[in-house]
């Protein structure tokens, strides 16, 4: 929006020098140029609004799982949530449990369809009703997101160092050009300048490096074509991109 005020103020600006030269011919030329740069910057705004039309599954889980079920599972998973202390049948620590269960199964035990119930503790996978059935909560794609964050949870060697949330709009304001919109690599200027960067979907490529080793590169840059961002970003913000980066490989 705001290129609608510094337009509306270039005109006034006009409008204001118009006195002298109303309506001359450099006028109507600049109005021109000035309609044809918002044209280019609405076109621009429509691409990047297309930016979060799928989340990546991790992430988007991520935010269901803040809001539903870390009062009872806890920040980490391990069942320590705050409502955990009150509960009869503990909340089970998902960091341990989930590892075993087939997505069809974690799937059951969300929604509770399908879900065989005993008193007291899980065998088998069967779960007490002490754990809420959230049938009519979710869509499917965000069970399948709780189920990829539940993953994340359980398998990744890495936690999550800073907000993922921030490093998710710094990623779409600083990475993208090259790493891409959804992070596999195929950002616009990849295609112009023919470099292959990180594929940061690829668990295989960042699970290997460990946060600080990814900090570090990310600050001082890597090769001919990955920037230094020292400078740019903080080295907070940098800590955000790579909890982002880390759910984006789940
Ligand atoms: C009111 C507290 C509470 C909330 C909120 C809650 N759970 Fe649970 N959950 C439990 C309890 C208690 C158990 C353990 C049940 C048992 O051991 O029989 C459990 C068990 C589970 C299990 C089974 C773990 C295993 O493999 O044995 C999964 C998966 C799970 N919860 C996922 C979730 C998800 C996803 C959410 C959010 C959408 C959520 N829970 C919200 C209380 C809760
Ligand atoms: C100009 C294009 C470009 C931009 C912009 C860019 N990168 Fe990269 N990035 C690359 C390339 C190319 C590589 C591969 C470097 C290599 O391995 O030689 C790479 C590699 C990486 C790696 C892997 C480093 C390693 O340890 O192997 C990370 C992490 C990374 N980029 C994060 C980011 C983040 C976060 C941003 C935004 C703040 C960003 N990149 C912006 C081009 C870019």
């Amino acid at each position: 929006m705001y290129r609608f005020i510094y337009s509306d103020n270039f005109q006034n600006y006009l409008n204001f020098i118009g006195i002298v030269f109303v309506k001359t011919y450099i006028y109507n030329n600049a109005m021109n140029i000035i309609n044809r740069i918002i044209t280019i910057s609405l076109l621009l705004s429509v691409v990047s609004f297309k930016v979060f039309a799928s989340p990546p599954p991790a992430y988007e889980g991520r935010g269901l799982y803040t809001s539903y079920c870390q009062l009872c599972h806890g920040v980490g998973g391990k069942g320590d949530g705050p409502l955990a202390k009150a509960m009869k049948t503990k909340p089970a620590d998902l960091t341990t449990t989930v590892r075993s269960r087939s997505d069809t199964i974690l799937l059951k035990i969300i929604t509770g369809s399908g879900r065989q119930t005993i008193t007291g503790r899980d065998r088998h996978n069967v779960v007490s009703d002490a754990m809420p059935e959230w049938k009519d909560i979710f869509s499917d794609s965000q069970l399948r997101a709780l189920i990829a964050y539940l993953r994340f949870l359980g398998n990744s060697k890495h936690s999550l160092m800073g907000d993922p949330n921030v490093g998710a709009e710094l990623y779409q304001k600083y990475c993208r050009v090259c790493h891409g919109s959804e992070g596999d690599g195929d950002g616009v200027m990849t295609k112009l300048m023919g470099i292959m960067p990180m594929d940061h979907t690829n668990p295989n490529a960042t699970n290997p490096l460990s946060n600080t080793e990814l900090v570090n590169n990310i600050l001082n840059g890597k090769g001919r074509f990955m920037p230094a961002w020292e400078g740019v970003l903080t080295k907070s913000d940098v800590e955000a991109l790579v909890s982002y980066i880390r759910l984006l490989s789940h």
